[in-house]
């Protein structure tokens, strides 16, 4: 680069590298090596919700839309949250149709915070969150969450980590990477902790529908939290769409109104097609969900009966599509086992330090993997886990 040039910004070149981007650069350039490592559907989008971008294409509706994205698709989106989880959002100024929930994420930080703001991040959390928080101005504080505690977060660890500078709370359940769920009660805690310190919360709900032994609480519907929430979703994961880049905030109208500025100047709107496509899957997509939710049911058990058997310790993950199991037991870091075993064995994982604190001793396995590949990968792991205790041996 020239040496004329100003530096570039701070916040943002200091950002770390995605750990995970990393890796699967390194993956990608290797023969025959199975992928437990991204966190996308293996699935392709419904035939019938592909249908209707095309006959959309079709008729022409190549344009932008309104600023909140069509309001057929807020009128569905509202009624969905309604009669799932008795929530009740107006269409017309409560609801917002983003790029994904990575925009959402993105204008939630921008609206709530400035300069120095705190955002409580229970972890090992998405690799987004503290980096979103970052680039908003705030300061992102960890909360570590443990195996022990089956990574959910607890009032008492939040409480330690507040201060005067705390503005939100960003709830990530069911968890990537963890699996892990909250329960109504739990959440209600938080609800009520959040209350007494006056903090929002941002609660990104994308696997709300990857939920295997409990339903789902959307914590909107908590007892006095809705007035404090900002609620994140969309279509990547349900429904197998993340090519798409279609997502929603639902939350109080001023908080709306905010975040839909920031988004008329930004974004504009979500791609026209994509909302059309997001309006086929609420309307008449529930039956590929329910059968695409039955399969990574199946392959859940197979991968955490798998990972066990090895003698890699894993608990049942109880949402969203990744196993986290504990590796400590080979003696290794997360980061060498992560790497030996792509290198030996051609198979790719996440090692859990890229999820922040609490992730060390673990890695994460996507199940959202054909079941025949999830086979191979735990015939080739065993491998390379009986390697080791040869060696050590
Ligand atoms: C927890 C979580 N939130 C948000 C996203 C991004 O979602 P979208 O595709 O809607 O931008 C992901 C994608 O992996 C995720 O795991």
């Amino acid at each position: 680069m020239a040496t004329d040039l100003k530096t570039l910004a701070r916040a943002a070149s200091e950002l770390p590298v995605s750990g995970i981007r990393r890796f699967f650069d390194v993956a990608a350039q290797m023969q025959d090596v199975i992928s437990l490592g991204v966190g996308e559907p293996d699935f392709f989008t419904p035939w019938h919700i592909r249908e209707a971008a095309i006959y959309s294409l079709e008729r022409g509706q190549t344009t932008y839309t309104s600023n909140h994205g069509l309001i057929e698709l807020r009128r569905e989106i509202a009624s969905h949250l309604q009669e799932r989880y008795g929530v009740s959002y107006a269409p017309e100024d409560e609801v917002l149709i983003t790029v994904g929930v990575s925009e959402g994420l993105d204008l939630a930080m921008r609206t709530l915070l400035d300069p120095g703001d705190e955002v409580l991040v229970p972890e090992p959390s998405y690799v987004s969150y503290k980096p979103c928080v970052t680039l908003a101005g705030g300061v992102p504080v960890g909360v570590e969450t443990t195996a022990a505690e089956r990574f959910r977060v607890t009032v008492a660890n939040l409480e330690k980590h507040t201060t005067p500078r705390t503005k939100a709370i960003l709830l990530g359940y069911p968890s990537n990477p963890t699996g892990a769920t909250m329960p109504a009660a739990a959440l209600a805690e938080i609800v009520e902790f959040a209350a007494r310190r006056g903090l929002y919360i941002v609660s990104d709900e994308i696997y709300d529908r990857l939920t295997y032994d409990e339903v789902h609480t959307c914590v909107a519907s908590v007892k006095g939290a809705r007035a404090r929430t900002i609620l994140l979703n969309g279509f990547s994961k349900a429904y197998a769409m993340t090519g798409w880049r279609v997502g929603y905030v639902c939350a109080p109208r001023e908080i709306v109104s905010v975040m839909t500025r920031i988004h008329s100047y930004t974004m504009l709107c979500a791609p026209i097609l994509s909302q059309k496509a997001a309006l086929e899957a609420l309307r008449s997509g529930e039956p590929e969900v329910l059968e695409m939710v039955a399969q990574y049911g199946q392959r859940r058990r197979l991968i955490v009966d798998g990972l066990n058997e090895i003698g890699l310790k894993c608990h049942m993950p109880a949402g969203a599509f990744y196993a986290f199991p504990s590796i400590e037991s080979t003696g290794l870091s997360c980061e060498d086992f992560a790497e030996r075993l792509l290198f030996q064995e051609r198979v790719a994982v996440v090692p859990g330090t890229a999820f922040g604190a609490g992730g060390q001793g673990h890695i994460r396995c996507s199940y959202a993997t054909a079941i025949e590949k999830i086979d191979i990968a735990l015939t080739r792991m065993k491998k390379f886990v009986d390697s080791l205790a040869v060696k050590v041996g």
